[in-house]
């Protein structure tokens, strides 16, 4: 008999059309607020999913109801296979969008490949537009890559394409302008993060932190008053904005000023297979080992439709009144 594959949807009626896949834990950048700045071992290869599992997967979800993928990482480009898996994963029935979200550092190489397998919508991570300050950050010299990748990417016609800048006070506030600039002049669409605690050895901390209302104020100072463009019902987390005589927009990213999981429409599979529900529980439930003794699509099905019952209204909090998690977030991907 044909499986009647229902459509993924929590106890709070929430709608799951969207998954989060982290395809690597490797990462060829060291963001100091990323990753563990020592004692950190990479997963082992066997660990991680592999092609057919994350085809399965993406079946599975596409039949129930999920309609966007993102891919992420670590960094999702070290992945040898990315270029075929963003192809037939893109291929699949009832997938309309295909995402990436990277640091840019391999686009320069691999844009053409990507572009040619389907891909167009990228978000790129930078958060300084000065290359001392991006090896600061990230511990490599790398800025003139990542910014001739971007400018590739505008060429060869990816759109939208997203710049993610994760905003720290003391660290790149004194560039928020000057990226609020770049969606002046490009068409880009930048978009301030507010810094999350996230993984056990978070280096986040208050005197960093700098809220979305901060940014914005800055931006409106230089540049005017931002106009609020109207989300649809499928909008991700950022507010975004236009910025007056614009060729890009900016966004706002506030999961610490204002909460939006009443509108959350994703799930997240770590690099190892095991999903999260949501991006601060650390709830998990692993999928890998069930693919490899051979789980058929309809009891991987149901075992979705079982756990997504679990996800959580909202981001629980711990002790203090900031959300945290303890697995670090380039093993999460965002
Ligand atoms: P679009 O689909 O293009 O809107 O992208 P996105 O914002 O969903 O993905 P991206 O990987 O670019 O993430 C941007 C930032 O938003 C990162 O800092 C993510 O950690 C954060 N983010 C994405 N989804 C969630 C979420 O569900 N909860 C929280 N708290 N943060 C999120
Ligand atoms: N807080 C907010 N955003 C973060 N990112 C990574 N760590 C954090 C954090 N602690 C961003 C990256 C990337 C996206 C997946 O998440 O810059 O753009
Ligand atoms: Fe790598 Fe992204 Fe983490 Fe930086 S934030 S270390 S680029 S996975």
């Amino acid at each position: 008999m044909r499986h009647n594959f229902r459509k993924l949807k929590d106890s709070f009626g929430r709608y799951i059309t969207y998954l989060r896949l982290s395809i690597t834990d490797r990462c060829n950048l060291r963001c100091f607020y990323c990753m563990p700045q020592a004692d950190f071992n990479w997963m082992s290869p066997e660990k991680i999913l592999r092609f057919e599992e994350i085809v399965q997967l993406t079946r599975v979800l596409a039949r129930m109801g999920v309609r966007k993928i993102r891919f992420t990482g670590g960094e999702p480009l070290v992945r040898k296979d990315v270029v075929k898996l963003v192809a037939d994963v893109n291929d699949l029935d009832g997938i309309e969008e295909i995402c990436l979200t990277t640091n840019g550092v391999l686009l320069d190489a691999l844009a053409p490949e990507l572009f040619q397998a389907g891909l167009r919508h990228l978000n790129i991570s930078l958060d300084t537009l000065r290359s001392d300050r991006f090896h600061a950050i990230t511990g490599r010299d790398a800025f003139n890559q990542v910014w001739q990748g971007i400018i590739k990417s505008l060429d060869l016609g990816f759109s939208p394409i997203k710049i993610n800048f994760v905003m720290m006070q003391g660290k790149n506030d004194d560039e928020i302008v000057d990226f609020a600039r770049l969606a002046k002049r490009y068409p880009l669409d930048v978009r301030f993060i507010e810094f999350m605690p996230i993984g056990r050895h978070s280096k986040w901390g208050k005197e960093y932190f700098l809220s979305s209302d901060q940014a914005k104020t800055l931006i409106e100072k230089e540049f005017g008053k931002l106009i609020s463009i109207a989300r649809n019902k499928d909008a991700g987390p950022a507010e975004m904005y236009q910025i007056e005589g614009g060729s890009g927009r900016v966004g706002f990213i506030s999961p610490l000023s204002h909460r939006f999981c009443s509108t959350c429409n994703r799930l997240r599979v770590t690099a190892d297979g095991r999903v999260r529900l949501c991006l601060f529980s650390d709830l998990e439930f692993g999928l890998r080992d069930m693919m490899r003794k051979g789980i058929s699509d309809s009891e991987l099905s149901d075992f979705l439709s079982d756990i997504i019952l679990k996800k959580p209204a909202r981001y629980l909090t711990k002790k203090s009144d900031v959300p945290s998690c303890d697995r670090q977030m380039s093993s999460i991907g965002g």
